[in-house]
């Protein structure tokens, strides 16, 4: 063959490779509102910036008449570009090519993109849409997958690694993305669930869709494993940009710096009419979120699971930090199953990170009952204090109003190695709410109405206010709730140089 005629072979490969499975089956693939892998690799890098690897890979399989199919780059598109600037690795799942099933070599190409991710620290970006395990593939298929496990378990905390649900993901296959940071889904073309709805009907007799079972509603309300669910995949992906513009690309590497032009400074004087001068009305605590960080750019992630907690991203100075808050709108922002295990997550992901993070307190306690006594409270609540007391990135707390009891301790304490711990005039800071706290100290009271409100209003003149806890050192500055932006700021500038370290160990033992 001439060097031209395998000029022209190269352009004959690259286009069987573009073409994944077909024609009819991209139409298919368009009809079912999705866009193919490509088309979703173009959407989310900067333009030009995809450098594909392994384009002319195939599969190895013989049996079943898969030694005639053989389509260059076996389902799946991978390699590495840029978004907004920064270098992110990509695979690509193409549900086109034997609907995007992993064969061993599908699962060799996604292996040597994290192994590269990993060598020089760049986030792994998976757009999943698949069939699962290549059926023809047999067991090296599950072999391909336990590859793909166990990197995504070597390269957690080490780069982000951030799954996009696009289409099916079933059975063992769940557990890649159930691995990664974040997870997220397309409303109705994506579903992710260990055993589909056949085979939950056969088991359980329970009929089910597949939506209902996995699809991006259920896990973003229900079952909280999935992280945000968007429209389409148009959106999902422009979104996803926005997201990776927050995370440092490793954990070798600081968060990324937007310059912002909002003043550091900046009053609010609108803060100071936030919390209502009764203690049991709720206020939302996105406005005082949106009203402290850069530009009211907050990205919330899990809104819709176990709203009685906030957590996401947003910038300081042009520095992103992580935000986890209590919600009085929710349960009066209590702590419970979900908030616990919510929070904790976010919290480690921050601490691998090198994030910064910004607690913002209003929490009466630990939700009380059966079910949450049953659950397992006792464990989820030990996993948010156990994340914020190992945390060893700068922890800047504000106490608006309620912090009480072991939630009190829980949320980022000075106890837990908090740094900066602030107080608004409204806050309350006590082991238990003025009510609680009479009716069990002056038990003999009871009878006495009178007594007991005076008992009351004794006990919330002494301890339901910021400054006995300030008067210990517990509370580092009682602050103006209109200074709040500038203070965060000053103390987030402050504690740009820490360093803080954890006793050597294998690994922690995080109560599961
Ligand atoms: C090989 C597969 C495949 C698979 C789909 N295809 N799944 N080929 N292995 N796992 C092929 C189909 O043969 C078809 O080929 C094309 O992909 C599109 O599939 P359709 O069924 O036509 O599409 P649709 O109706 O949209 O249904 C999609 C689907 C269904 C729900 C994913 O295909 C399905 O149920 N597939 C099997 C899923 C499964 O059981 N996988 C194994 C799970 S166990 P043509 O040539 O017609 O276009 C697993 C274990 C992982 O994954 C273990 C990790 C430890």
């Amino acid at each position: 063959m001439s060097f031209q005629e395998r000029f022209e072979e190269l352009h004959r490969r690259h286009a069987a490779a573009e073409l994944g499975g077909g024609d009819e089956r991209v139409r298919r693939q368009h009809k079912a509102g999705k866009k193919t892998a490509r088309e979703r690799v173009d959407l989310l890098v900067d333009p030009g910036s995809f450098t594909e690897l392994d384009k002319f890979v195939v599969h190895q399989t013989q049996d079943f008449g898969m030694a005639e199919q053989r389509i260059p780059g076996d389902g799946v598109v991978t390699g590495y570009g840029t978004v907004n600037g920064r270098l992110v690795f990509v695979f690509s799942q193409d549900f086109t090519v034997f609907g995007g099933s992993l064969s061993e070599a599908h699962a060799e190409k996604i292996c040597k993109i994290m192994d590269q991710a990993m060598n020089v620290g760049a986030p792994v970006i998976g757009l999943n849409d698949s069939g699962g395990a290549r059926i023809q593939d047999g067991v090296a298929s599950l072999a391909g997958y336990a590859e793909v496990f166990e990197r995504n378990v070597l390269a957690s905390g080490v780069i982000p690694q951030i799954s996009m649900i696009m289409g099916p993901c079933a059975g063992g296959a769940v557990y890649s993305p159930a691995m990664t940071d974040f997870i997220f889904m397309v409303k109705d073309t994506s579903y992710l669930f260990v055993t589909g709805p056949e085979v939950v009907k056969t088991v359980t007799h329970e009929t089910v869709t597949q939506e209902e079972l996995g699809g991006a509603l259920t896990h973003t309300t229900r079952s909280g494993v999935a992280d945000l669910a968007f429209e389409n995949d148009v959106e999902a992906l422009i979104e996803l940009r926005r997201f990776m513009d927050f995370l440092p690309t490793s954990n070798r590497a600081q968060p990324p710096l937007r310059p912002t032009s909002d003043p550091s400074d900046r009053s609010e004087p609108s803060l100071e009419t936030l919390v209502p001068s009764s203690p049991n009305k709720p206020y939302d605590m996105k406005e005082l979120i949106a009203k402290v960080v850069d530009e009211r750019d907050f990205f919330e992630i899990q809104p819709d699971f176990a709203r009685n907690i906030l957590i996401g991203f947003a910038r300081m100075e042009g520095t992103t930090i992580g935000i986890v808050a209590n919600q009085p709108m929710v349960l009066a922002g209590c702590l419970d199953i979900d908030s616990s295990r919510k929070a904790a997550r976010f919290v480690r992901f921050c601490d691998c990170f090198n994030i910064p993070i910004v607690t913002f307190v209003d929490v009466p306690g630990f939700l009380p009952g059966t079910a949450q006594e049953y659950g397992a409270i006792i464990k989820h609540g030990a996993k948010l204090l156990f994340a914020f007391a190992e945390a060893t990135v700068p922890k800047v707390t504000l106490i608006t109003r309620k912090a009480y009891g072991g939630a009190y301790d829980v949320m980022s304490s000075k106890h837990l190695r908090g740094d900066i711990n602030f107080a608004w005039p409204s806050a309350e800071i006590a082991v238990m709410g003025p009510k609680g706290a009479v009716e069990i100290i002056f038990r003999t009271d009871l009878g006495d109405k009178a007594a007991i409100e005076a008992r009351t209003e004794e006990y919330r003149e002494k301890f339901a206010n910021p400054f006995v806890a300030a008067s210990r050192g517990f509370i580092d500055d009682v602050i103006l709730p209109r200074e709040t932006r500038r203070r965060l700021c000053r103390a987030l500038a402050m504690l740009r140089g820490k360093q803080l370290g954890n006793p050597p160990k294998k690994h922690d033992n995080i109560p599961l």
